[in-house]
């Protein structure tokens, strides 16, 4: 049996990719994880698609010159502004967050009428019409949410300031009769809670976390890059800005393995220093 004790390189602009981080963690507990989040750097949803690919380039080259098995864009933005450009030249198996999120929604909706919430950059460049185009058959109505990401990266998961943006944003998604939400942006998990008040018990919130998580899983297979099951694997946690802010938010996230999780600041700078081909 083929085994590439190497590690999975995730990243996002924040915490929010440690969503989907949780959810490999839990999927592949043998499976080692380099994680960085752009917390100097974020938001990315108000910026250019321009600037959010070299921000994007820039990672990735960190991560390959740490030699990562496989990238996960753990960040719809950072998606629809790079994806294509890190499947074709970082030489590993790329996965992102979209596809898994449209596949669990139309797995969930009953009337065909879908949502979708994400920052500016995603939402406007309508990567879920084409992915649910491709996917399957249903109405979509989508909605950008900028307010969200600099909330819950200052630890906002439930002000009444964030209840009434929420409110705000989600009126013309609730007035269109959507059954079924998906959270397009890896920040959105954490909101679940408060966005489940707003838009009502019977919507079902899809997260693409857990539905990436099995993408993650089946790419390994396919690309014969599973760990080695006896090792215990070990996990590195980087952020571009302040270490002990993102630590105290990632133990929230990440729960059990915040324990092990070491925040090392990681400058744009040094980032952009690594050669990209
Ligand atoms: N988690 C990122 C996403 O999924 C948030 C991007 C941001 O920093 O605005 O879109």
């Amino acid at each position: 049996v083929v085994v590439d004790a190497r590690a999975i390189g995730i990243f996002d602009s924040g915490v929010g990719g440690l969503t989907v981080a949780r959810a490999v963690l839990d999927m592949l507990p043998h499976e080692s994880v380099l994680y960085f989040g752009d917390t100097a750097r974020m938001p990315y949803g108000p910026r250019p698609l321009e600037e959010i690919n070299k921000f994007a380039r820039e990672i990735a080259a960190f991560m390959l010159g740490r030699d990562v098995k496989a990238l996960v864009v753990a960040c719809n933005s950072i998606e629809v502004a790079a994806i294509e450009d890190l499947t074709e030249s970082s030489g590993i198996p790329v996965v992102g967050v979209i596809d898994p999120g449209v596949r669990a929604a139309l797995r969930a909706t009953r009337n065909g009428r879908i949502g979708v919430i994400g920052t500016e950059a995603t939402i406007a460049s309508r990567a879920y019409e084409r992915a649910l185009g491709r996917a399957g058959d249903a109405e979509l109505f989508s909605q950008a949410c900028p307010a969200f990401v600099p909330l819950v990266e200052q630890g906002d998961t439930t002000s009444d300031k964030l209840l009434s943006a929420a409110r705000d944003y989600l009126q013309p998604l609730i007035e269109a009769k959507v059954d079924t939400l998906i959270l397009g942006c890896t920040h959105y998990p954490l909101l679940s809670g408060l966005l489940q008040v707003v838009m009502g018990p019977d919507v079902v919130l899809i997260s693409s976390a857990e539905e990436t998580a099995k993408d993650v899983y089946a790419t390994l297979v396919r690309h014969e890059l599973l760990g080695p099951e006896s090792s215990s694997p070990s996990h590195d946690f980087l952020c571009s800005g302040d270490p002990e802010a993102f630590l105290a938010l990632a133990s929230r996230v990440l729960g059990p393995e915040a324990a092990e999780v070491r925040a090392t600041s990681v400058q744009p700078a040094r980032l952009g220093g690594v050669a990209w081909s």
